[in-house]
């Protein structure tokens, strides 16, 4: 087994390198550097063409700076683990190309991670003994999974959004309100001083089942949005409805999977797990039920530790990735295996409000 991984992460508008030290066995994280790229906040929103550029001219700066952090030199590391997708394609093969070359050029082992898979993996940097199984919420711009994780590297996928992602609605939301790119650390600032009662937005799927959809939350928040004489005066408002609901939605399913499993553990991951309001939501309605386990927000936004934990559990299963390794947009999460037979049509959480 690999005793120095190096982990790279570009999928999307953040450069990111880190090195996971295997000391007695036990991966811990040594450094990690994440260059988050400004450049899209002037057009609010990733511009696919500009990420990739940027990531070009960053990466080799952030892998040295990675490797010096750690205090390893490049002789030392033992393997590459990079996100091979989802996410931009021309992002993700920037990162993919890099650590091929490395890999091949210094004769090292390489393994392509899944960047939703690297999210799963997030909070154990930090919480060794975190262990399946568990209930899984993945939450980011891009995806919204409900997972049974009976061990690692087994996905039964429980429910996944019908159209927009949950990161996808706080970004599209907060557009809306006119507030910055990215949406959620935006929307969640300005809730915060928002009146929960001043606004009411529909739940959807909430009585049933462990689908989610999110689109027609973004218009009813449109047609309010549309409908305010004073958004000025109304923006927080609007913001706390909007992310009470979301929340709602997404812990009401977390809370069901739980009650139908059993597991009395429920990870939270993704850039949306960031959110201080969705761990604290979860932890109070899973209180008695399941511990909640959710990484710092270093670790939930787009990292490559992730990518580097991830990545060394399958170097520790003896997998490797061989040279025709390749940047997929639509790379399917491995692992993924038939469903149990939980009922869509579950009712409501007996105790839920
Ligand atoms: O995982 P991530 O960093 O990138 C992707 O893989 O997509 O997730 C980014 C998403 C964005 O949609 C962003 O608005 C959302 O995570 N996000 C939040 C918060 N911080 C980031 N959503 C709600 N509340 C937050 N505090
Ligand atoms: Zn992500």
């Amino acid at each position: 087994m690999a005793e120095v991984v190096l982990g790279i992460e570009t999928s999307c508008d953040e450069t990111s390198a880190a090195v996971v030290v295997g000391e007695r066995g036990r991966p811990e994280l040594a450094s990690l550097i994440i260059l988050s790229q400004d450049v899209h906040k002037v057009f609010g929103g990733v511009v696919p063409e500009l990420a990739s550029r940027a990531h070009l001219a960053a990466l080799p700066a952030v892998v040295e700076r990675a490797l010096d952090e750690a205090g390893v030199s490049w002789g030392a590391v033992d393997a590459v683990a990079v996100t091979a997708g989802p996410g931009l394609v021309g992002a993700l093969l920037v990162g993919v190309v890099y650590a091929k070359a490395l890999a091949y050029a210094g004769d090292r082992a390489l393994i392509g991670v899944h960047h939703m898979e690297g999210h799963l993996f997030a909070p154990v940097v930090e919480d060794p003994e975190l262990a399946p199984p568990f209930i899984a919420l993945l939450v980011s711009g891009g995806h919204t999974l409900l997972l049974d994780v009976p061990a690692w590297g087994r996905y039964r996928l429980l429910g996944r959004t019908r159209d927009d992602a949950a990161g996808e609605a706080f970004d599209k939301v907060a557009t809306l309100l006119g507030l910055g790119y990215p949406g959620g650390p935006a929307i969640e600032r300005l809730a915060v001083q928002g009146d929960p009662a001043r606004f009411s937005f529909p739940r959807p799927l909430l009585e049933h089942g462990l689908e989610f959809s999110f689109s027609g939350l973004k218009t009813a928040v449109l047609r309010a949005v549309r409908a305010s004489t004073d958004l000025e005066r109304d923006r927080p408002h609007l913001a706390r409805a909007f992310q009470d609901a979301v929340l709602d939605v997404l812990v009401t399913k977390l809370e069901r999977a739980v009650r139908l499993t059993g597991h009395r553990t429920a990870v939270l991951g993704g850039g949306v797990a960031c959110s201080r309001a969705l761990a604290t939501l979860a932890t109070a309605r899973l209180a008695g039920l399941a511990r909640v386990a959710v990484a710092s927000p270093r670790l939930n936004a787009d990292n490559a530790a992730m990518i580097a934990r991830a990545g060394w559990w399958h170097l520790e299963q003896g997998e490797r990735s061989d040279w025709t390794l390749d940047a997929r947009a639509d790379l399917p999460l491995p692992g993924l295996e038939p469903s149990p037979a939980i009922p869509q049509s579950a009712n409501r959480n007996p105790q839920s409000p």
